[in-house]
């Protein structure tokens, strides 16, 4: 299959129209989507990327009332928050409606729901009569694509289509919130941060999402990783001397050490500022994964706002 990266929304509908699965800009990271109400798609949603059945995918709507088509449940907490964050990088879990199949559920009760930000991927839904199912179009495991060629360069030949919508502005995977036991979990840290979700809904409790936990031990929180072993380290340049007989790249927030231009590097902002390195990470990390390099150097970031979320991936990425 010939895969075209193109910016035509009309054509994206008509393949997701017609059943097939392309991959579509959202402002965190690219999708991978297709007709969620058809087992069809959603079984070659999983086939593309590679992913267990049990990890289960995001629905993605064009506004409240489809979103409340595919939930029996609407409790203030979720008014307070999309009220707040929606359209964007927000996924509610909530009690699912019987519209939505197990096989997206991963067999749960809740189901992943959110309204992406990005223009393009709002004018696609606005086209369609159904929901997207898309979860990030890596294959499972790898770096999240945060621009078309990212994409292209993972899943061409498998996918009809990309619909290009330039680099992504988030750059980070949406934060998933839901409810257990009248407690609220943060599932997963993610674009928008923590503080500003505790600010309206008061403090969260911390969780991996289900069914994310892998068979083989010591797999558990394996992700968003390249191909190239990463280190995360506080103090980069001991471990720069330390590894210094090997082929190493960087990965910093900013080169505050002229030590630091010997080798490959990626800054992730020149200023410092948390965001615009959450919007670098991802294309950082696919940078460096194709310099052939024996070893990848990510320094931690402040543990703070976005950072946050950046070191939960740097960390993941880093587990071996
Ligand atoms: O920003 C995003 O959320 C991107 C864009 C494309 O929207 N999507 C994304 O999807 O990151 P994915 O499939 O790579 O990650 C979805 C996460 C997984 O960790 C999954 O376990 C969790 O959401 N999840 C989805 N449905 C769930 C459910 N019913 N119960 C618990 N966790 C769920
Ligand atoms: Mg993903």
């Amino acid at each position: 299959m010939d895969t075209i990266i193109g910016s035509d929304i009309g054509e994206a509908v008509e393949y997701l129209k017609t059943g097939n699965v392309v991959a579509i800009p959202t402002e965190t990271v690219y999708g991978l989507a297709g007709n969620a109400m058809d087992p069809n798609v959603v079984e070659k949603i999983f086939q593309i990327k590679e992913r267990p059945k049990r990890n289960p995918l995001i629905l993605h709507v064009r506004s409240l009332d489809a979103a409340k088509n595919y939930v029996n449940e609407w409790p203030e907490w979720a008014d307070l928050l999309t009220l707040a964050f929606w359209p964007g990088p927000l996924t509610l879990l909530l009690k699912k409606s019987s519209l939505v199949s197990d096989l997206i559920t991963a067999g749960s009760d809740r189901v992943a729901i959110r309204i992406p930000a990005h223009p393009m991927a709002l004018e696609l839904l606005n086209r369609i009569e159904f929901p997207l199912a898309a979860p990030s179009a890596n294959p499972f495991t790898y770096i999240s694509p945060t621009t078309a060629m990212h994409v292209f360069k993972q899943l061409s030949g498998k996918i009809p289509y990309i619909l290009d919508g330039g680099a992504c502005k988030r750059g980070l995977e949406s934060s998933i919130v839901g409810m257990e036991q009248e407690e609220l979990y943060l599932y997963r840290a993610g674009a928008v941060n923590l503080e500003l979700i505790e600010k309206l809904v008061g403090a969260l409790q911390f969780k991996l999402p289900i069914n994310t936990v892998l068979d083989a031990p010591g797999m558990l929180a394996k992700h968003y990783s390249p191909k190239t072993k990463l280190v995360l380290t506080q103090n980069l340049l001991k471990s720069v001397e330390e590894m210094s007989g090997k082929k190493i790249g960087l990965l910093v927030l900013s080169t505050t050490h002229p030590s630091i231009l010997k080798y490959p590097h990626v800054e992730l902002s020149k200023s410092a500022n948390l965001e615009e390195a959450a919007e670098n990470l991802y294309a950082g990390l696919h940078i460096l994964d194709q310099m052939n390099l024996d070893l990848i150097i990510a320094e931690t970031l402040p543990d703070e706002g976005i950072g946050r979320a950046i070191n939960d991936r740097l960390r993941r990425a880093a587990t071996i």
